[in-house]
């Protein structure tokens, strides 16, 4: 069996295919009023392979400055939509927090894109997990320890999965190694779409 460190939680097929494809019809019309864009690495301003837009008040934005928060869309300059009632819903059944989250990031990823190991770290305040939410096509996501040079072990995400970031692996390095193509029926054009819903400030 696969262990992972302490604070970290798999939870597969937690989403059953009517919860996943009500998601999505919450997610397209998030993107309908926040179309997805791609963001760029600080300083180089290469372009990253995943596509993102955000929802809540506060949304997660990468350009040639910097990693940000900020309250609205970098392109169209309007504030996010809210959070779907959905998503505040089963942050609150998973983390018991009495706080809604304050952002959701909404990756998009085709298949080619990937993400490199990172940390989630340019919130205020790391005392709420990190829920993240896969939908569509599977993924090999990569987990590791606090440190960069820690070790990882890595394992399939499937569509309707949770993964929970909190304790002491709140700020647990993490990415995306990989999509498999075609590997569910959830999207229409196929794809992967991850959502995280993060508190940002104290
Ligand atoms: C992220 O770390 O922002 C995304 C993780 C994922 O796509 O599963
Ligand atoms: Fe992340």
């Amino acid at each position: 069996m696969l262990v992972l460190p302490k604070g970290v939680r798999h939870i597969p097929g937690h989403l059953d295919r009517d919860e996943q494809a009500s998601l999505v019809e919450d997610i397209r019309a998030v993107v309908r009023q926040a179309p997805l864009y791609r963001p760029e690495m600080p300083r180089s301003g290469k372009p990253l392979s995943v596509r993102m837009t955000n929802c809540g008040d506060l949304g997660w934005v990468a350009d040639k400055s910097g990693y940000r928060y900020q309250r609205q869309h970098p392109v169209t300059d309007a504030p996010w939509p809210p959070v779907p009632d959905r998503l505040l819903q089963l942050w609150t059944r998973l983390t018991g927090e009495t706080r809604f989250p304050q952002a959701c990031l909404v990756n998009f990823y085709d298949s080619g894109a990937r993400m490199g190991l990172h940390q989630d770290r340019d919130e205020a305040d790391f005392s709420a997990p990190v829920v993240s939410i896969s939908l569509g096509d599977a993924c090999l996501f990569r987990i590791g320890g606090t440190k960069r040079d820690q070790p990882t072990r890595s394992f399939r995400l499937e569509s309707g999965d949770i993964v929970i970031l909190g304790g002491e692996s709140r700020l647990a390095f993490h990415g995306v190694d990989r999509i498999y193509p075609a590997t569910s029926t959830l999207l229409r054009d196929g794809g992967r779409i991850n959502l995280t819903l993060r508190r940002v400030t104290a």
